[in-house]
């Protein structure tokens, strides 16, 4: 209760400390709201900087995936070892409990599936005020760059860039990697540069040759994907040298949970994404978690 008179006394103005301005530790991303940083917060651990996204949003466009087909029991265990869950609003909703306190990244582009020989051809799917209602730290859309949809996908972004600007929720554009599109260096480049002048507070792409010139030219933190299963060490040395070139995190799927060990393995790349652990150190760690766990 407000009292008026018999208080304490207000003396600690600390008039010899000035006021305090501090850095924000995700790139690019100095100047945007209180709320956004907020979100942004929970996503990029502040005492890394970097992220280990876990991916699952795959069944939107290929149905039931390998290592999802029970989305209840594979991401169970592995929620508590990501920073940030990347899924689309049906599945958070039936099959991923609320209590875990993790930020979403919610995919909210939506119209294609593996069915289709064109990819790019999409809708934002999803409204803000049910990614409101869902409590999205992020918006996640995909761009086809130099495909039949690129100025679809891109007014897909625009749009929800400017929706969740309204309510202090980033978007994560997301290069995608049609059929017939290349993957070279060139191609991210301009593709990642693209989408983040266009307003993305976040890029995921891919790995490729000289990633350290993709990330330097894009000004918003880059998460790197992992792509089709590869043996272990293959995708931890892959997340290596993708934070070595200066990738804010990884957004990953298919080689967490198809691994062998699906926790051993999130938590061997959350080694090398957050303590700068070696491709070599990382599998140890996986082998070491894989032998704790029988
Ligand atoms: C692709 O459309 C989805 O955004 C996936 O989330 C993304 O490809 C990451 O998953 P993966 O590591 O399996 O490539």
């Amino acid at each position: 209760m407000a009292d008026k008179n018999g208080n304490v006394l207000a003396k600690s103005y600390g008039l010899d400390i000035p006021a305090k301005n501090y850095p924000f530790h995700v790139k690019g991303m100095e100047n945007v709201d209180w709320g956004m940083k907020d979100r942004l917060s929970r996503i990029f651990r502040p005492d890394s900087g970097k992220t280990v996204m876990l991916a699952f949003d795959h069944g939107y466009i290929m149905g039931a995936t390998a290592g999802l087909e029970r989305l209840d029991l594979a991401i169970e265990p592995l929620a508590e070892h990501a920073d940030a869950m990347m899924a689309t609003r049906g599945a958070i909703r039936s099959c991923i409990q609320p209590n875990h306190n993790k930020p979403v990244i919610l995919r909210a582009s939506a119209g294609s599936t593996v069915l289709k020989e064109d990819l790019s051809d999409e809708v934002v799917g999803v409204d803000i005020d049910d990614a409101i209602r869902i409590n999205a730290s992020c918006l996640a859309i995909q761009v086809f760059v130099g495909a039949k949809g690129e100025c679809s996908s891109l007014n897909n972004l625009v749009k929800t860039i400017d929706a969740g600007a309204r309510y202090g929720i980033p978007t994560l554009g997301v290069t995608a990697v049609g059929k017939e599109m290349e993957r070279t260096n060139r191609y991210f480049m301009l593709a990642t540069r693209v989408l983040a002048e266009l307003g993305a507070h976040i890029v995921k792409t891919y790995y490729c040759d000289d990633f350290e010139k993709v990330v330097a030219a894009c000004p918003v933190p880059i998460v790197v994907a992992g792509g089709k299963k590869v043996p272990e060490f293959d995708a931890l040395t892959m997340a290596y040298e993708a934070i070595q070139a200066g990738a804010a995190g990884v957004d990953m799927g298919r080689n967490v949970f198809q691994a062998q060990d699906p926790v051993a393995m999130i938590k061997a790349i959350s080694g090398v994404v957050h303590d700068q652990l070696t491709p070599t150190q990382a599998l140890d760690l996986y082998h070491t978690e894989i032998h704790l766990a029988q």
